[in-house]
């Protein structure tokens, strides 16, 4: 089985009896309380807390946590105006929509540079940017420190699917998987993602279908509607042996090629061995070149990244070849190839027109077209 990324699966979950009694009380945002779920069931390894300052400026500036480690993104939790004062060396529960959800060992409070975090992480500080919205509710402080996360996943969505990366490696073992791609989504699955899961199978003992299901930006596809679509299309037209599909309770960033970096590392602590990286990976509007999560692997020694990625081009359906392709393997025209944007296939939708065959399947069409009209 694959190592997790710096050696050891890290848990830090407790139970909710294990809570100090009587301790200052600071409040998450969204994406603090994905990450706290991600960081405690090991998800994050090696990340044993948020940030302290020297691993956040090191990862900002060089991508590597200050041990060397790579870690391409900051995992940090931001100083709120309405809570209480508090200081390194405390114990803190932290809080999300008053309910108590794990506790931090305050190690430093520092301040951060949130438009360099913005240059350098999200390569724009341009205030259409999701990832830029986000860091401008933030205050510039950051208190960082060990966290301890309660299980409340029987609280949460999509119960049956939040395998903790014990899990998804024991579900690997069981299943005889010895290679395994994973596959990270924010939407449902069209053609395009299909033929990249496949292509991959070819290679690879098993398939992990692994959407994320945290903080996504309002015009994304809500979590349920695409968990139905997944769940359709892995029955219709998957073998079962041969997939599984779990849920990434991780928030999206829109940092393109760092979180395509961010997003295999992570997935090779589920025990995964492979990762797709298709066009514009975590990509949003126009900010990041249609390759650049792919050559960004570049930097790191595959040892250092320690999972393989698995890199497609733009995959469409060309009329001509009669089915899936790309630019390597179907000599066609434009004309002849099936190109459909998010904003049409919306606009289709919400119209009650369904998208072509050739661009999703039926089954998700109707579902996705249902979930339009409510
Ligand atoms: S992402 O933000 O989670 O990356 P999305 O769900 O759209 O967005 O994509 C999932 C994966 O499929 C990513 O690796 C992306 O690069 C890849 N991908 C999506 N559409 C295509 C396509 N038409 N051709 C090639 N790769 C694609």
């Amino acid at each position: 089985m694959i190592q997790p990324h710096g050696g050891k699966l890290v848990n830090r979950m407790i139970t909710e009896d294990q809570l100090p009694g009587n301790v200052s009380v600071l409040t998450l945002n969204e994406r603090e309380k994905n990450d706290l779920e991600m960081i405690g069931c090991g998800a994050m390894s090696p990340l044993e807390g948020f940030m302290t300052g020297t691993d956040y400026n090191s990862v900002v500036k060089n991508m590597r946590l200050e041990n060397g480690i790579v870690w391409s993104l900051p995992v940090v939790f931001s100083q709120k105006k309405e809570d209480p004062q508090v200081a390194a060396g405390d114990t803190v529960a932290l809080t999300y929509n008053n309910r108590i959800r794990g506790i931090m060992e305050i190690e430093e409070i520092f301040t951060a540079d949130l438009m360099l975090e913005a240059i350098e992480t999200l390569l724009t500080d341009d205030n259409a940017h999701p990832g830029v919205q986000y860091l401008k509710t933030l205050s510039g402080t950051y208190i960082g420190g060990k966290i301890s996360a309660i299980d409340l996943r029987d609280e949460e969505p999509f119960r049956e699917h939040r395998l903790i990366p014990e899990e998804t490696r024991a579900l690997f073992k069981e299943k005889g998987w010895k290679s395994i791609v994973a596959f990270q989504t924010r939407n449902p699955i069209h053609r395009a993602h299909e033929y990249l899961q496949k292509v991959s199978l070819e290679m690879v003992d098993g398939l992990l279908i692994h959407p994320l299901v945290g903080a996504t930006k309002a015009d994304d596809i809500p979590a349920d509607v695409r968990m139905k679509c997944y769940e359709t299309i892995l029955e219709k037209y998957y073998p079962s042996d041969r997939t599984a599909l779990s849920v990434f309770p991780a928030a999206m960033r829109y940092a393109g090629p760092r979180e395509a970096i961010f997003h295999a590392l992570l997935r090779k602590n589920y025990g995964c061995t492979h990762f797709i990286v298709g066009r514009d990976h975590a990509g949003v509007g126009d900010y990041y070149g249609t390759f650049d999560a792919q050559v960004i692997f570049d930097k790191f020694t595959e040892e250092e990244i320690d999972i393989i990625p698995l890199k497609f081009e733009h995959a469409f359906f060309c009329n001509k070849c009669g089915g899936m392709a790309t630019a390597r393997t179907c000599p066609h025209t434009g004309a002849d190839r099936v190109f459909l944007s998010g904003k049409k296939v919306r606009a289709m939708l919400i119209d009650g027109i369904l998208p072509p065959p050739e661009f999703t399947r039926p089954e998700i069409a109707q579902i996705l077209m249902e979930a339009a009209a409510k």
